[in-house]
C-alpha cells in the first residue's frame, strides 16, 4: 500500500467530517485524525471500506508517486442520434473502452402476452418492459442490429481497448454469436447477480436474478493487448458485495444489488436504468484516465457519468429526446460536482 493517503482531502470534497467517518467505521475520532494527518495508515480492506462509504474509487484515496492524482479536465459529447448512423462518423481505433447497454429486444409485442399495465413483464423477470419503440424490434431485426453496431464498435475500439456488453437471456445468444462471427474474443462472461430481484409472482418459473455482461476485445488469441487493471481487480472491495474479498482475485459473479440511490434518480427515471456501481466496477478494471469512453446506448447517462467520474472523455448516443434530457442534467450535475472544466 502507498504510505500516504488523501482521506482528508476526499472528506472535504464530499462535505463529510472525520466524526462521520469514525461513526460509520466504528473507529475513534483519534484514529481518523491520525489517518488524515498521515501519521498512521488504514489497511487495504479499511481503505476500500472508506472508498465505498465516500462513493469514490479506492485509487482516489491513495497518493501514488507514479500516478498523478489530480483529475484532468474531461468532456462529454451526448448525441441525439441513431447510433448506427452516428458511429459511422467516429474514427477507427479511437476509443479505449466501450460500455454497451443495448435494448434487450424483450418486447411485449412478441407473443408473451405482456400487459402494459402489469408491473411484472411477460417474460417473467424483473424487467419492467415499457413497450418503448426501441425495445420492439422483431427478433430477426434485433440480430441484424446487434451485428451492425458490433461490427462498427470493432472498427472504432483500439487494439488495447475492450468492449463490455450487457445482456439478458433475451439477447445474450445474439451477442455471443455476433462476437464469434466478427472474430471478437470473449475474455469473460460476468454474471451480475441481483440479490434483491423482484420475486416471480406467477410461481411458474424461477426468479430471474442475474444479467450477463460480456467482456470482449478485438485482438483475438494472437494479440491479447487489451488493458486490464489486475491490481485494482484484486484489491477491489465493496461492502455491498458479499462475494468479493479485498486482496483476492475478482471472480465472474458480481454481487451488486439493483438499487438506484435518490441521487441517481433525481432528474427522472429511465425504465432500464442501471445502478452506477456496475459501470464503476467496469471502469475500475478497464478505464483509462484521460482516455476515450464510448457509450452507444446512453439512456439516462449512467455509464457516461461513471466514465466522467473516472476521468475519461465520453461520447454517447441516445435516440430518445426524453432520455437525452435526463442524461444531460445528470452529466452537467456530475461535472459540476467534480469541478471538471468543460471545453
Ligand atoms: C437499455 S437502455 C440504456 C439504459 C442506460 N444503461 C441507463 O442506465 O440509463 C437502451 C437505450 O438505448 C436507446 N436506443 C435504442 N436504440 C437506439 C439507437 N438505434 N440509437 C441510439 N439509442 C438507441 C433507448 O432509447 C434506450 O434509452
Amino acid at each position: 500500500m502507498a504510505n500516504l493517503n488523501r482521506i482528508k482531502l476526499v472528506l472535504v470534497e464530499k462535505n463529510k467530517t472525520g466524526k462521520w467517518l469514525a461513526d460509520e467505521l466504528g473507529k475513534t475520532s483519534c484514529t481518523i485524525s491520525k489517518w488524515c494527518q498521515n501519521t498512521i495508515q488504514p489497511d487495504l480492506k479499511t481503505l476500500n471500506e472508506i472508498a465505498d462509504l465516500l462513493g469514490v474509487d479506492v485509487t482516489e484515496l491513495i497518493v501514488s508517486k507514479n500516478k498523478k492524482v489530480e483529475k484532468k479536465a474531461v468532456q462529454y459529447n451526448l448525441i441525439n442520434q441513431d447510433v448506427l448512423e452516428g458511429l459511422k462518423a467516429l474514427e477507427s481505433d479511437s476509443f479505449d473502452l466501450c460500455i454497451v447497454d443495448p435494448p434487450y429486444g424483450a418486447s411485449s409485442k412478441h407473443n408473451w402476452n405482456y400487459d402494459k399495465k402489469e408491473k411484472i413483464a411477460g417474460f417473467g423477470g424483473e424487467w419492467n418492459l415499457e413497450n418503448e419503440a426501441w425495445d420492439l424490434l422483431s427478433q430477426n431485426d434485433s440480430f441484424l442490429n446487434t451485428f451492425a453496431w458490433l461490427k462498427e464498435l470493432k472498427r472504432i475500439i483500439k487494439l488495447e481497448g475492450s468492449i463490455w456488453i450487457h445482456a439478458t437471456y433475451h439477447n445474450s445468444g445474439f451477442v455471443n454469436v455476433c462476437c464469434q462471427l466478427l472474430g471478437l474474443e470473449i475474455i469473460n462472461e460476468i454474471a451480475w447477480y441481483k440479490r434483491n430481484s423482484f420475486p416471480n409472482l406467477s410461481g411458474r418459473r424461477l426468479t430471474a436474478s442475474h444479467e450477463t455482461i460480456l467482456w470482449i476485445h478485438k485482438g483475438g488469441e494472437k494479440k491479447r493487448k487489451y488493458f486490464f487493471n489486475y491490481e485494482t481487480s484484486k484489491a477491489f472491495y465493496s461492502s455491498s458485495d458479499l462475494l468479493k474479498e479485498a486482496g483476492k482475485q475478482m471472480r465472474t459473479v458480481w454481487d451488486i444489488p439493483n438499487n438506484k440511490s435518490k441521487e441517481e434518480m433525481k432528474f427522472g427515471s429511465h425504465p432500464t436504468q442501471k445502478p452506477l456501481k456496475v459501470s464503476e466496477r467496469i471502469l475500475a478494471l478497464c478505464g483509462v484516465e484521460g482516455g476515450n469512453l464510448l457509450v452507444p446506448f446512453a439512456g439516462s447517462g449512467t455509464e457516461m457519468i461513471a466514465g466522467l467520474n473516472f476521468g475519461m472523455n465520453v461520447t454517447g448516443f441516445e435516440i430518445e429526446k426524453e432520455y437525452i434530457d435526463i442524461a444531460q442534467k445528470r452529466l452537467e450535475d456530475a461535472l459540476q460536482k467534480k469541478q471538471y472544466s468543460l471545453f
